[in-house]
């Protein structure tokens, strides 16, 4: 088949063109490398199945193609509150480009939805049917308010022009690949410890997060586009970490005796976040496989391997340093 990728050169995007690369399609990205990076798809580059088009969604594109899946959006705060109008309009006016384009092709479309539909959720773990809980003035609205309007737009696109849709709600993922710097929970203890300096964890940590290794995750957004479930359907892990239980668990695997900071808890921080998973267990034949501490080792070597070549790299450039 011939897919598209939008949003290909990020972290999830690029594991999961792995995949659809290793099983023999033919894949086009199209990415405008806001927090994508060429060098994820590196190894792909020279390959005749594999075409990279820098191309931003929030304009139209032309192009033929069977199945299209949807990422395209930065998906961390740092990055989707860095512009929070462009945020909006990627997930109003680029789901829109591409609901057009899939309806123009019959392509099949996967949305790349978030567990951030669900807001501060007062129900718990989350099922489908749960409408959340949402602030649609808050700091978080172009991303959360963003991404319900996208499913909107999707099952409008189904119901009026027959668009053949799938909606996933994908909760925390992490995995290699990840900035060390989009300010998310994995990430940041994992890039403080390996640097030496204090974890920060916001308000007393008690917070909960579920954790899906990023292997899991692609392989159930390809169970999900090649079923026959339109969803929404949740793909997460629901085992469920505190923030601090988190913590202890990097600083245990990388240095203990790095210290343990509290900071302020930001506005509408979430409170528990936990999926239920049985649509995706019963409808898909999914439930995730990675454990926690096996997907942060993997996590940590990819982290120290890439702050080794960037030190590497400014040792190198840098003429004071050489
Ligand atoms: N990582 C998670 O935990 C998580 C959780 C829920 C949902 N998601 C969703 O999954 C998708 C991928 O997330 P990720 O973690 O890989 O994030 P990411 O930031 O690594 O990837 C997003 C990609 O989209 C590209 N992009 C952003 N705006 C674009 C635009 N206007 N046009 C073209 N390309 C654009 C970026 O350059 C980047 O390559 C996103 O839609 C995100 O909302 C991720």
């Amino acid at each position: 088949m011939r897919i598209l990728v939008t949003g290909g050169a990020g972290f999830i995007g690029s594991h999961l063109i792995d995949r659809l690369m290793n099983a023999g399609h033919e894949v086009i990205c199209l990415d405008n490398f806001f927090t994508g990076d060429k060098k994820n798809l590196l190894h792909w580059l020279n390959h005749p199945y594999f075409e990279l088009v820098r191309h931003d969604v929030t304009e139209p594109i032309r192009l033929e193609v069977d199945q299209i899946y949807h990422l395209a959006c930065p998906a961390s705060p740092v990055h989707y509150q860095y512009n929070p109008v462009k945020t909006i309009k990627t997930n109003v006016l680029g789901t829109m480009n591409m609901l057009g384009l899939a309806k123009r092709t019959k392509a099949r479309f996967l949305l790349a939805s978030t567990s951030e539909v669900y807001g501060d959720p007062e129900v718990h773990p989350q099922v489908e049917d749960y409408r959340g809980n949402v602030n649609p003035i808050g700091i978080r609205s172009c991303y959360d308010e963003g991404k319900r309007v996208a499913e909107t737009l999707a099952f409008d696109y189904h119901r009026q022009n027959n668009v053949d849709i799938r909606v996933a709600r994908i909760f925390n993922t992490y995995g290699p690949r990840m900035l060390e710097n989009d300010g998310r929970v994995v990430s940041n203890f994992i890039a403080q410890a390996l640097q030496n300096k204090p974890l920060t964890v916001y308000g007393d940590g008690s917070q909960t997060r579920s954790f899906c290794y990023v292997s899991d995750l692609v392989d159930g957004l390809i169970r999900l586009m090649n079923g026959d479930h339109v969803g929404p359907i949740n793909l997460g892990n629901p085992e469920e970490y505190s923030v601090l239980e988190l913590a202890q668990k990097v600083q245990a695997q990388i240095n203990p005796a790095i210290p343990i900071q509290q900071k302020d808890l930001p506005a509408d921080d979430p409170q528990r976040r936990r999926p239920d998973i049985t649509r995706a267990t019963s409808l898909l034949g999914w439930r995730p496989t990675i454990l926690l501490q096996e997907g942060l080792e993997l996590t940590i070597a990819d982290f120290r391997a890439r702050l080794a070549a960037q030190s590497e790299h400014s040792l190198s450039t840098d003429p004071l340093k050489v």
